[in-house]
């Protein structure tokens, strides 16, 4: 079997940039499951439904495809046979995906999807809970972590220019889905015991690469 490289961290880490760069480097496929959460919260939303009641949200699961098809560059997102690539990403969505995953059920069924995903190996998954639920057995596990500071301003300068969304704005949204991932009974933001703990609040973009491309490597033998 090809290896697993699970990415956990909070919001706003560079998981997907890391993710989606290792992938290139070693040839494995990038998945990012927060997409999947994103996806079905998109649904949810859509619907008119409770972000707060489990039962709707599985049986909306159940009869919801969502698919991940990796590209250079993250995800390309599918929710039944439709793209929601970028509408995903929108703020709505994104506070949205946080309040759906506290589900432990729901958290289930998305697990059960991402093994399958990554059964064959040869993939860079990235989340909140890879190392943790999803994957505990991957051969390498990274904890992507930085000041919320530091995170909140590099999403800042990557947003499309919005005249209406501040830099406060962003930190705020960024410490509310913090809190809530990091303090849910099931499966909370945490790095595993055996993960190399990879904190880039002091480090630039390239430092982070190649430091994530040194584990790797230390952990199999490829160039
Ligand atoms: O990684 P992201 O920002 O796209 O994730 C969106 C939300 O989905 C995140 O706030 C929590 C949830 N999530 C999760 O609970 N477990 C994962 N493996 C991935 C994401």
């Amino acid at each position: 079997m090809q290896p697993v490289v699970a990415i956990d961290g909070p919001a706003g880490a560079g998981k997907s940039t890391l993710a989606a760069h290792l992938a290139r480097r070693f040839g494995f496929l990038n998945l990012e499951t927060g997409a999947m959460y994103r996806a079905l919260a998109l649904k949810a939303i859509e619907q008119d439904l409770d972000f707060d009641e489990e039962a709707p949200l599985l049986e909306l699961a159940h009869y919801t495809k969502i698919a991940l098809e990796p590209q250079r560059e993250g995800n390309r997102v599918l929710v039944d046979g439709i793209d929601v690539s970028r509408r995903i990403r929108d703020t709505d969505v994104t506070q949205a995906a946080s309040k759906v995953s506290v589900h432990p059920h729901l958290r289930a069924w998305m697990v059960d999807q991402q093994r399958a995903l990554g059964e064959k190996g040869g993939v860079v998954m990235e989340g909140r809970d890879i190392g943790t639920a999803v994957f505990p057995d991957a051969e390498v596990k990274i904890f992507l972590d930085a000041a919320p500071e530091v995170r909140g301003n590099r999403r800042y300068r990557q947003a499309e220019p919005v005249p209406q969304v501040t830099e406060e704005a962003i930190l705020k949204e960024l410490k509310e889905r913090d809190y809530r991932d990091r303090n849910r009974a099931e499966s909370p933001l945490r790095p595993a015991e055996d993960a190399v703990i990879l904190d880039s609040t002091s480090m630039t973009l390239e430092q982070v690469l190649a430091r994530a491309e040194d584990i790797v490597r230390a952990h199999f033998s490829v160039q």
